[in-house]
């Protein structure tokens, strides 16, 4: 990938299209603890891998911001339920290794299930109020398994900028709220959905999805999309916003809801009128895949 004059000029000294890749703590510590002995500020995305273009605009926007961006690739086996898709979940390593280069990782960092969970480990971070709600409510023990993982990581990484997806509001939100309670000294920036050209939110579970499927997930972004149209309208009631994607999603047999919610964005508590900055979130099955999808909207 060609760097631009002005991300070079933020990068100094950094060899092009050279991306390490290290495993264990130790030398991921060892690794960018030689860049911030140099001063240089350091940008982090935490991923699963299955890189997808979403992560890769995370990836452009922590370049743009810092010297050195460091990408964690690791399936974090504790956020995941008992019946949930851990063990399917999609390892595409090669591939994977090949995107990050090119999209200019300077440190691939992929420890394994030991290095972060070693025998007797026993702590877990839970940001309560936050956790439960929503995707936490659907996912019991999820967010305990994500911010103790984030939490991790950034101990590790110690970056000066973390990049997060909109994607994922609430691990989002919750991780701000770690961050700000816990002091981390870190800035938390959250970047934009990545969608198909049809509306879909791009996810790594995309791809669990068959033809048929795939066309039906759509419903997710349109439902949301009237719902939008609806608040810009003028519309201020919760329940009349939700029935608005249902609405919407009537038309998709194939879509089985899980939660159409309107919440306040930043104590996720569900609201009846829409009078601050509000999260608009879907959760929804299409045959045995779980999709996501949201939007932020503040009346002006
Ligand atoms: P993962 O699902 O791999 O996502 C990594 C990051 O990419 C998250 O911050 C997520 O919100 C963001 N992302 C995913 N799809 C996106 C899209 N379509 N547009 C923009 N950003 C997108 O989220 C996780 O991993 C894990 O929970 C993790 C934070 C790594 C902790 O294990």
């Amino acid at each position: 990938m060609a760097v631009s004059r002005a991300s070079a000029s933020r990068r100094p000294g950094r060899a092009k299209g050279r991306m390490r890749t290290v495993r264990g703590v130790a030398a991921a510590r060892r690794a960018i603890g030689a860049w911030r002995a140099r001063g240089l500020r350091i940008g982090f995305v935490p991923t699963m891998g299955a890189i997808h273009a979403g992560h890769l605009s995370l990836i452009r926007q922590a370049r743009a911001a810092s010297d050195r961006v460091v990408v964690s690739v690791f399936v974090n086996p504790l956020q995941f339920g008992p019946n949930e898709d851990y063990a399917a979940y999609p390892r595409p390593r090669r591939r994977d290794h090949s995107l990050l280069a090119k999209a200019g990782a300077d440190l691939l960092w992929e420890p394994g299930v030991a290095d972060l969970y070693p025998p007797g480990d026993r702590t877990r971070v839970r940001v309560e109020g936050l956790d439960a709600v929503l995707e936490g409510a659907s996912r019991p023990g999820h967010f305990e398994g994500v911010s103790t993982i984030v939490l991790k990581l950034v101990n590790v990484v110690g970056p000066d900028d973390l990049w997060l997806g909109q994607k994922d509001a609430q691990q989002a939100r919750l991780i701000e709220q770690m961050a700000r309670d816990l002091f981390l000294p870190v800035r938390v920036h959250r970047a934009r959905i990545v969608r198909e050209s049809d509306g879909l939110a791009l996810s790594s579970r995309n791809r669990y999805l068959s033809r048929e499927q795939r066309s039906s997930a759509v419903a997710l972004s349109l439902g949301l999309a009237a719902a939008r149209r609806a608040l810009q309208d003028g519309e201020r009631s919760a329940a009349r916003l939700r029935t608005q994607v249902r609405k919407v999603w009537r038309d998709w047999s194939g879509v089985k809801e899980d939660y159409v919610a309107v919440v306040d964005a930043e104590t996720l508590s569900p609201v009846s009128r829409v009078k601050g900055r509000v999260l608009v979130a879907v959760a929804a099955r299409v045959g045995r895949t779980r999709l996501i999808d949201n939007f932020e909207w503040e009346p002006r």
